[in-house]
């Protein structure tokens, strides 16, 4: 017997990610149609896209290249498999994502998402010492306020605590950077913050306590971006590279956010001149039009597992929809789009006008703190009393039904990632619209 039909307008059954789900269902923020810089809402507003849909739609909303590429893919194959079997645009998807990446970061692995990404490269780390015959090198060093999505991988080195504490203790053997954040000795910095470069010396010391020989890799972003947006101090990246080298430990690079483009640059590994043995991705590969991710591995790590029998498999990982060919023409067409449009180079040009615009908000209400850099800006609101959270969560609705303008937060910050084919006008009026909201909420 069917189950009681539930009514087709019903908002129950979803079980919303990284949502305050009774809320959203009092009042829901529902977006039904977008085109390049705008969202639709289901009341017919048009509103300003400040966050690139999930800091992914950097192409912009609904492009017509990839919209054809996924409607032709779709017809001709829409899947494939790629355990034993391959695609044409996987292999070519691929080699185009290694030209872009720096140094000799030349081989690709797909997977669907920022998460499995991470976990991959992960397994990949610990896999690859392994095959180098020093199994002992299992432990993964992330950072507090690291963001490396949800797999319990991920969660590991991550260093965001409602992220972890109900899911257990994780991976056992993971342990963290401090933070780079501090507000006393960086407040109102534009780009890197002069502050800060001497605490990737603290790799010194995580790798004193549990000696190199357990260590596997350090994960990092470049600019953290799920806590607010926190750039790297100037020169931090390069020490741990230097401190990695020093001890033989792998250093990833998360560029799930600072990836294709959004700092400038096809990777932030290029603006910082550090070239990290791992560079996870998603998001912007396909500037979000079909799920997909995936890390790029340096020649070294990959040529470690080519060895034994050649009809044996080298790496036993990978899922059902790596490679999907949705995926790759969507990541091909996207490619095309940032080469044509000369996006990344857009988001360069603009850089210093956007850390203007969004720093004049310095004196309004509440504003505590900013930061920008590439086409990225935080607004730290100071939390009201006894409710962290509530401010940003306010800035958020006051946005979206007040302000016809979609905005990212993080805990009181607005976070501010616009799709990189933005102009000085939508500049303009996008922190307009965040002036008033936060002018609405004094
Ligand atoms: C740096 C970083 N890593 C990993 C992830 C997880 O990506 P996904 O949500 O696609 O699993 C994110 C998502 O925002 C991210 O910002």
């Amino acid at each position: 017997m069917a189950a009681a039909t539930l009514a087709p307008n019903d908002l129950e059954a979803f079980w919303m990610p990284f949502t305050a789900n009774r809320a959203f269902k009092a009042a829901p923020r529902m977006l039904v149609r977008a085109k390049d810089m705008h969202y639709w809402s289901s009341d017919g507003r048009k509103l300003l896209d400040g966050a690139a849909g999930l800091w992914c739609v950097n192409a912009g909303h609904s492009r017509e290249p990839i919209v054809k590429a996924i409607q032709e893919q779709a017809a001709e194959m829409a899947f494939a498999p790629s355990f034993q079997f391959g695609n044409p645009k996987a292999f070519q998807l691929a080699s185009r994502i290694a030209a872009l990446a720096p140094g000799d970061l030349d081989h690709v692995f797909f997977c669907n998402s920022g998460s499995e990404a991470v976990d991959t490269a992960l397994k990949i780390a610990i896999a690859y010492w392994n095959a180098k015959g020093q199994g002992a090198r299992q432990r993964l060093i992330g950072r507090v306020r690291g963001y490396h999505g949800v797999g319990f991988g991920g969660i590991a080195v991550g260093g965001i605590t409602p992220n972890r504490k109900m899911f257990g203790s994780s991976l056992p053997a993971a342990d963290h950077l401090p933070a780079t954040y501090n507000r006393a000795e960086q407040a109102f910095s534009r780009g890197e913050p002069a502050w800060g470069g001497h605490l990737a010396d603290e790799l010194e010391n995580i790798v004193g306590l549990h000696d190199a020989s357990t260590i596997a890799a350090v994960i990092v972003e470049p600019m953290a971006g799920s806590t607010g947006a926190l750039p790297a101090p100037k020169g931090y990246l390069q020490k741990l590279r230097a401190i990695c080298d020093k001890h033989d430990i792998l250093l990833i690079f998360d560029e799930v956010i600072t990836g294709f483009g959004r700092l400038g640059h096809a990777f932030a590994a290029e603006r910082y001149g550090v070239v990290p043995d791992m560079i996870c991705f998603a998001k912007g590969v396909t500037s979000g039009a079909v799920p997909m991710g995936g890390v790029i591995v340096r020649g070294g790590l990959y040529e470690a597992f080519m060895k034994g029998p050649e009809h044996v498999v080298e790496l036993f990982h990978g899922y059902t929809y790596s490679a999907h060919p949705m995926a790759c023409a969507a990541g091909l067409a996207t490619l095309d789009v940032y080469e044509s449009e000369k996006l990344f180079e857009n988001a360069r040009a603009l850089e210093d006008t956007w850390a203007d615009a969004v720093h004049g908000l310095k004196g309004l209400p509440n504003v505590v703190d900013i930061r920008t850099i590439g086409l990225v800006g935080a607004i730290d609101l100071a939390p009201k009393d006894g409710a962290p959270g509530k401010r940003g969560f306010e800035a958020m609705e006051q946005s979206f039904h007040h302000q016809d303008l979609l905005i990212r937060i993080a805990g009181d910050s607005i976070v501010l990632s616009p799709p990189l084919i933005l102009n000085e006008d939508h500049i303009d009026e996008m922190i307009d619209k965040v002036a008033r909201t936060i002018r609405a909420l004094a």
